[in-house]
């Protein structure tokens, strides 16, 4: 098939997700090695988002392939409710191991949003409520009730959306309207979500979902107390506390999942993305002790075919075991100490940056227009139009071989978690030149 072929095959056939489908300029892609992906022409990228932060591992792990190809030899499928397998079973068991002590069950999905539906479904079963509390800058998937919970613009497509669900603030300390003028966080918003608990009715409210460390709204990491806060508020009124952890977990904060810098325990847990590095699609809503004792002696009235997918946990054991073997976790960490350091010095070179954020390899450099008034370089929720510069920028990334996301006035860096530092110092040097396009542009209006 040429170039020509796969790209006019693939509109004429294929609807693009989030996109005017006229607008979308897709690249085809050929193959894929570790931190590297190459286009049917043999231009090669340097993965700095990990395609949708998800290809944790990196690409291609010849031990995935390996764990995936016998599976499938063995037996691909069988029917989850009636049979088990190997593979099942070693999965949960990883699971319960490297999430939170709490966390003992897992009830496998084909990904994130139908792990976010799930989880709200066993938080309603079990707290017998049925209102959800959410946040604006939140994305928690597609599907009718991910998308309800969903806090920013792609939920108002489905609007009214499922009934229950209530939106708070979040904790965004640089655009943060109760303690921004104060110098110091006051955690005002947890105030903010506990009178909402009040106002609402506690006894109504049977989850509260948050990503411990926001993902695709900006990689918003929590003050010290927040998490906390929010525990004890959700223990105090009986409200599960639900972590969505399909982007920020498995190692892309430099540790196994973000809210553990916190030293905070859930009652649910959704994961995907990262779960099995994006080789074959599988989520969970991994539940507590408590909650998994509660559906003993009663229906767990949830299912889905793929529930439990042979093929999906073996590729998840596989790739849990890469994290250990190649001491992921702990190279997120480490690369994650110099990509910190590297954006401070970034932040000083170049007047179009607000701020940076970062937590492991999980980051975002945010661009303003002028640093005193703190004006996005791209408004909330903008129009192509309102993208020129921030899609000028994207331009300089592609045609210099480095691929990330550039959403509204942020980008990320978010490579595999197997990046050496030559590596990431090369890939930074590109942004640092793609950031001086910003400055002069911004010197020149
Ligand atoms: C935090 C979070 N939750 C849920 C989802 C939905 O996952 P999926 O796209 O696998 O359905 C995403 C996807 O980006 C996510 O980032």
């Amino acid at each position: 098939m040429t170039t020509q072929d796969i790209i006019q095959l693939t509109a004429a056939h294929t609807l693009y997700d989030w996109s005017v489908q006229s607008a979308v300029n897709a690249v085809a892609i050929d193959y894929a090695r570790g931190i590297y992906f190459w286009d049917v022409h043999g231009k090669r990228y340097m993965d700095f988002n990990s395609q949708l932060m998800s290809v944790n591992i990196g690409h291609s792990d010849p031990r995935i392939i390996e764990a995936v190809r016998r599976q499938m030899e063995r037996v691909a499928y069988v029917a989850p409710n009636v049979f088990t397998t190997d593979m099942r079973a070693e999965a949960g068991r990883l699971l319960a191991e490297i999430t939170p002590a709490n966390l003992t069950k897992s009830f496998f999905t084909n990904g994130g949003s139908d792990a976010v539906e799930n989880a709200i479904k066993i938080a309603r079963l079990y707290t017998g409520r049925h209102k959800i509390i959410a946040r604006y800058r939140s994305y928690h998937g597609a599907t009718a009730g991910a998308i309800s919970l969903t806090g920013e613009p792609r939920r108002w497509a489905a609007e009214p959306g499922i009934p229950g669900v209530v939106h708070v603030h979040d904790a965004y300390p640089y655009r943060c309207r109760w303690c921004r003028d104060r110098g110091a966080c006051t955690l005002d918003c947890l105030n903010h979500i506990e009178d909402t608990i009040l106002f609402e009715g506690a006894q109504t409210i049977a989850a509260v979902i948050v990503e411990p460390v926001v993902g695709t709204n900006g990689i918003l990491i929590p003050p010290d107390g927040y998490l906390q806060g929010l525990r004890e508020l959700c223990t105090k009124y009986g409200i599960v506390l639900v972590a969505d952890e399909v982007m920020s977990g498995f190692g892309r904060t430099g540790r196994w999942f973000a809210i553990e810098h916190w030293n905070v325990q859930p009652d649910i847990m959704t994961v995907a993305k990262g779960l099995t590095s994006s080789y074959i699609p599988l989520g969970a809503a991994i539940v507590s002790a408590e909650i998994a004792d509660y559906f003993q002696d009663r229906m767990l009235s949830a299912g889905l075919t793929y529930n439990s997918h042979a093929v999906a946990c073996a590729a998840a054991v596989a790739c849990i075991n890469v994290y250990k073997d190649d001491r992921l976790i702990e190279n997120a960490a480490a690369m994650g100490a110099v990509l910190k350091a590297e954006l401070q010095r970034l932040t000083e070179r170049h007047v179009c940056i607000g701020e940076t954020r970062s937590i492991g390899l999980f980051s975002v450099v945010e661009l303003v227009s002028d640093r005193e008034t703190r004006e996005p370089l791209a408004p909330f929720n903008p129009t192509p139009k309102d993208m020129a510069l921030m899609n000028r920028l994207n331009a300089f990334f592609r045609e210099n071989g480095l691929f990330t996301l550039a959403r509204w006035n942020t980008f990320f860096v978010n490579p595999p978690l197997c990046i050496t530092e030559e590596q990431l110092r090369e890939g930074l040097d590109i942004i640092d030149r793609g950031l001086d396009l910003m400055d002069a542009a911004i010197a020149a209006s």
